[in-house]
């Protein structure tokens, strides 16, 4: 086989068999096969689309291109979450310990920021000293200490999607249902899991913008884990605006703290994350069979936040994954990069719209994710905001403030979100978060 041949079959509409895609697959993990060619050929993948059958082969060969980790020992039950990306997207940083504090072991796979999403990876790491490359071993031993481990794909557990992922970060090919099917699912398969709760993402911050697309994704999720014999369920969540009320690395830990601590402000500008990830924890303990009814597990996850269980979980996380949770502690509210510009209403009304797409795209400029693989994204960078969809503003009120390195990269950024608020006089009617949600357990 030649990887040029198998190019212009995708290019030309063809169907690959399994052993083209092994071959393919195989190939690039093994250095024989170019980033420049997998490029084109993820390009012709995103352009033609893939089969069910070519698919399920793509999840099996990034599978097989590492070791599975084993779980059985762990008590269990085994749930996790993914999420198919959004902007200001740090439901995993709070609804994992939470699950922990209700009573499930997650263990958690995640990736880098993608395209112009963020990734729980870069915002986990933001906090010093915090690993996300853990063995097999060492992520075992952290769930069965505290109830969830965070790591990363690795040179031995699927390292096709490690390649394949940042590949794709940087040549606009991450907009594939087949490609994010067999990506996600690559990492849920080999991290141990039993069943899989799925925040599939809808809107012009998400991969899929249109709800009809974000539908075939959660249905591709549904048939790939069900050919996986795991149970899954899929929750359709809207993500027009950014989640919550912080955008980049640091900033989106503080503000996951402050929910978890039940310390966000009760300005309402981080009810929607509030909102979303308790929907997806509750998701999560009626997948692992702790509770049955939605209602009661979302009543579980409420009093686990409040009386502070989720809390500790996270902070004895930190400590296992090599992080100092005093000093975590003490720089909430005081790790800024050294430009703070503030933009203002310039005119009053309701706020109808924020533009999470261009949140996303001005947050990569910053240093939030990144332009080529070698980028080192920044802790400390970002946006955060201070009125949401929904909200009156007065003019000359504070929208957002921008959080840049430099002078020149914080107007760069003003200048990309010129047009990101749009404020009208009549108010718009609230959407709930949430669109949809199907279990198939
Ligand atoms: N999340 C992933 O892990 N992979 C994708 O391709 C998109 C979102």
């Amino acid at each position: 086989m030649r990887a040029v041949e198998l190019i212009a079959k995708k290019r030309d509409g063809g169907t690959h068999t399994r052993a083209e895609i092994e071959f393919l697959v195989n190939g690039y993990v093994a250095g024989q096969i170019p980033d420049y060619q997998v490029a084109a050929w993820l390009m012709a993948v995103c352009l033609v689309g893939m089969t069910g059958d070519e698919t399920g082969a793509l999840t099996g060969a990034m599978i097989d291109s590492g070791a599975t980790i084993d779980l059985s020992s762990l008590a269990g039950p085994l749930v996790d979450k993914h999420s198919t990306g959004g902007v200001g997207d740090k439901v995993s940083l709070i609804l994992a310990p939470l699950a922990a504090a209700c009573g499930v072991q997650v263990p958690m796979m995640s990736g880098r920021a993608l395209g112009h999403t963020g990734g729980t990876l870069d915002k986990l790491e933001s906090i010093a000293g915090y690993s996300t490359a853990l063995s097999a071993e060492r992520f075992r031993l952290i769930i069965d200490e505290c109830g969830y481990a965070m790591t990363g794909q690795s040179a031995e557990i699927v390292p096709a999607d490690r390649l394949l992922y940042a590949l794709r970060d940087v040549t606009a090919t991450v907009e594939s249902i087949p490609l994010i099917t067999a990506s996600i699912m690559s990492k849920k398969f080999a991290e141990g899991a039993d069943a899989l709760v799925f925040d599939v993402k809808t809107g012009r911050g998400a991969f899929m913008k249109e709800i009809d697309d974000s539908r075939s994704l959660a249905q591709s999720l549904i048939d790939t884990g069900r050919s996986l014999g795991r149970g899954v369920v899929t929750v359709i969540t809207r993500m027009d605006e950014p989640l919550g009320r912080m955008i980049g690395n640091f900033l989106e830990v503080e503000e996951s703290m402050r929910c978890l601590r039940g310390s966000a402000p009760t300005d309402g500008l981080s009810d929607d994350l509030i909102g979303v990830t308790i929907r997806l924890t509750a998701w999560m303990l009626v997948a692992a069979g702790v509770e049955s009814a939605i209602e009661d597990a979302e009543a579980v996850c409420r009093a686990r936040l409040a009386d502070g269980s989720a809390y500790e979980r996270f902070m004895r996380n930190v400590e296992l994954q090599g992080g100092d949770p005093a000093e975590l502690e003490r720089q909430i509210g005081s790790r800024r990069a050294a430009h703070a510009v503030t933009i203002d209403a310039v005119r009053g009304g309701y706020v109808t719209a924020i533009d999470a797409y261009a949140f996303g795209l001005a947050g990569v400029g910053l240093g939030v994710g990144r332009n080529k693989t070698s980028d080192e994204v920044r802790p400390d960078v970002g946006f955060e905001l201070h009125a949401k969809q929904g909200d009156r503003v007065a003019a000359g009120q504070p929208l957002y403030t921008i959080h840049a390195d430099s002078a020149d990269a914080a107007s760069d950024a003003a200048h990309r979100l010129v047009d990101a608020y749009a404020i009208d006089d009549t108010a718009i009617a609230a959407k709930a978060p949430v669109v949809e949600e199907h279990a198939a357990l």
